[in-house]
């Protein structure tokens, strides 16, 4: 396993950051987190857009050509199917201080590990997800893509310890998203999503479900969701990277519809995977 760190290629277990790290002490960083498919990046500018936002919001100045840093950790892996980490913190004062200047140099991470080609294996593979509904503890600003992720990891362990795969998060009332996905509502053949605000991230699945919908004419709607509006759906799916369109199936225990993966699903699904292979 080869990882970039500030600089260089290095095997896994040889690459070292300070202690002091900001990242370590107060998840004072950003992460993206990019498939790979044949050694390509799916959606990479998307990616890079999104990091550059990240970064802009919690004023991390850096200059890097990403791009061509990913590319080359991707192929000292030896290409293929992978997904590529990247986070970067402020860096390190040297001791633990809350209070940061702009003379501290970011650290700069990436490593990668094998994926499936959830494209390749085609509709009858997805497995669907059953999940929970629970509540939303994180922060008013999930449009950054910080590492901080210990409300994410307690509600996704809690939906483990119910039997379920994911956990769809409320807020005052409304949906916002999954613990890592986000989230897609079908009813009567219209897909509605909550839209865009601080309290979801921007996913980049997301945008290209959105944009297939558009262009083969599927109708679609960005609006408030609230929970009891599960119950009535025709479908509900999920979003990642990493995962593609996932439907889900199961919502504290009752059937989504008769239970079984939708046929607007499957449609998104196909054009996914053609969208994939142009
Ligand atoms: N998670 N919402 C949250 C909270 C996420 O963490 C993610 C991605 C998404 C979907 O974004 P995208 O379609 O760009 O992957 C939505 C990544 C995969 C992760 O944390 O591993």
């Amino acid at each position: 396993d080869i990882v970039y760190l500030n600089g260089e290629y290095l095997p896994a277990d040889r690459a070292q950051i300070s202690v002091f790290d900001r990242g370590f002490l107060f998840a004072d960083s950003v992460y993206e987190v990019i498939p790979y498919y044949q050694g390509v990046g799916f959606r990479l500018q998307q990616h890079l857009d999104r990091l550059a936002y990240s970064l802009r919001a919690i004023r991390i100045e850096t200059e890097y050509d990403w791009a061509a840093i990913l590319d080359e950790l991707v192929s000292r892996n030896g290409g293929g199917n992978l997904s590529v980490y990247l986070q970067i913190s402020r860096g390190s004062a040297g001791y633990r201080t809350h209070a940061y200047d702009d003379r501290m140099q970011p650290t700069v991470f990436a490593c990668c590990s094998p994926i499936r080609d959830i494209y390749a294996d085609g509709p009858e593979q997805v497995q669907g997800f059953k999940v929970i509904v629970t509540a939303d503890l994180r922060w008013h600003r999930c449009d950054i893509k910080s590492t901080g992720l210990l409300p994410n990891i307690l509600v996704l362990q809690q939906a483990r310890e119910a039997g379920a795969d994911e956990a769809l998060l409320v807020r005052d009332g409304l949906l916002s998203e999954g613990t890592s996905c986000n989230l897609f509502l079908v009813r009567q053949g219209v897909i509605y999503t909550p839209k865009r605000s601080s309290e979801i991230l921007g996913g980049t699945t997301r945008e290209l479900i959105l944009e297939l919908a558009a262009e083969n004419g599927i109708p679609y709607q960005e609006v408030d969701l609230r929970p009891d509006e599960l119950a009535g759906a025709d479908e509900v799916w999920i979003s990642s990277s990493t995962r593609g369109v996932v439907p889900v199936l199961e919502i504290d225990g009752c059937p989504v519809a008769d239970g079984a993966r939708g046929p607007l699903w499957q449609r998104m699904f196909t054009l996914f995977t053609r969208f994939q292979h142009r």
